[in-house]
């Protein structure tokens, strides 16, 4: 099948991009860095008259970690608005019926712990990554808008939480939880430093889905996108969160460190608990994540020693 990645350039798009080529797919990425801003409507309608290609996935966006949105919660909110909206017009006026979406958790409803899809729209997003939420709750809301006007146009949305592996971004600014504690890990591996503070508890439970898989998820939902309905919504969960005081201990037995953390408790946890109810992957799918967290951890590590050592 043609498709066009967009954010192929990205952490996902890196895993996602290779599989399916792998898989026998003819693959086109795009991204600024490619020549391609989503947010220049008429570049990229031609971009697709010109490739023709019969699905898109998108996984193009602005996003960064909660730092960063608090930094820039403008842009962010401004960018993805006018990403979304190109994205699903474009295809629409370029006659490409079928877009994979690639969705974030903090859709969800703030207050929720467990995730399933039938609670989507049980409440409002959690403030603090409203300004990223919010513009990925409108793509949804204008897919519906579409599919109401075109019954043969067929967007279908995955949620993923958040993923780690090789290519994640470690920069303060960008990182999340785990590629943070990572990187500082390795650091106090090469300076000597005998502590790492850890922001809050270290009590909040997190998922977390290694990249590979996240990959391999997308390419079994284009291998079963005629069985989805069109809007459709489908977590790619894991079900399984630790605590950030469990993912510290992993990477730094991954990492080799004999040091220890200390917690400033002054500091916010967040949500208590994110977790995504996988059942509907598991039956649609037949399938679920293969690599353990200590596994995928361990591979991240080596990653990052191999490309920053
Ligand atoms: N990373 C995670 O843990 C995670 C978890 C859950 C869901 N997701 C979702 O997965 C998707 C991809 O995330 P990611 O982590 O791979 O992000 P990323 O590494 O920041 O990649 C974003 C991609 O989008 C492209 N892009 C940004 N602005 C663009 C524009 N205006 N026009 C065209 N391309 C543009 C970027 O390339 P250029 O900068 O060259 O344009 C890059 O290829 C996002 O929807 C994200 O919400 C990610």
């Amino acid at each position: 099948m043609k498709i066009v990645v967009t954010g192929g350039t990205g952490f996902l798009g890196k895993a996602l991009v290779p599989k399916l080529r792998a898989a026998g797919h003819e693959v086109v990425s795009c991204s600024r860095g490619e020549g391609i801003d989503i947010r220049d409507f008429e570049k990229f309608k031609s971009f697709l008259d010109s490739e023709k290609p019969e699905l898109v996935v998108h996984c193009a966006a602005h996003v960064g970690g909660i730092g960063y949105n608090a930094l820039y919660p403008v842009e962010i909110f401004e960018d993805n608005v006018h990403i979304g909206l190109n994205l699903i017009k474009a295809c629409h006026a370029s006659g490409v019926k079928k877009v994979l979406n690639v969705v974030p958790n903090c859709v969800y409803p703030g207050k929720l712990g467990e995730y399933e899809e039938s609670l989507l729209w049980e409440g409002a997003v959690h403030e603090s990554i409203l300004s990223y939420a919010m513009p990925r709750r409108l793509l949804w809301g204008a897919c519906l808008s579409y599919c109401k006007q075109d019954a043969d146009f067929k967007p279908v949305h995955l949620i993923f939480p958040n993923m780690y592996g090789p290519h994640d971004h470690f920069e303060p600014i960008r990182s999340h939880a785990l590629g943070a504690l990572l990187k500082k890990i390795m650091e106090a591996q090469d300076t000597g430093d005998a502590t790492i503070e850890i922001w809050g508890s270290g009590k909040p439970i997190r998922e977390w889905l290694y990249v590979e898989d996240g990959a391999d998820s997308i390419i079994r939902s284009v291998e079963q996108f005629d069985s989805f309905t069109a809007n459709e919504v489908m977590n790619i969960g894991v079900t399984k969160g630790v605590s950030i005081s469990e993912l510290a201990e992993m990477i730094k037995s991954a990492a080799g460190w004999s040091g220890s953390f200390t917690y400033a408790r002054d500091k916010p946890d967040g949500a208590m608990k994110k977790i995504l109810i996988g059942e509907k992957m598991k039956k649609l799918l037949n399938w679920e994540p293969p690599t353990s967290l200590p596994d995928g951890i361990a591979e991240t590590v080596a990653w990052y020693r191999k490309t920053f050592n």
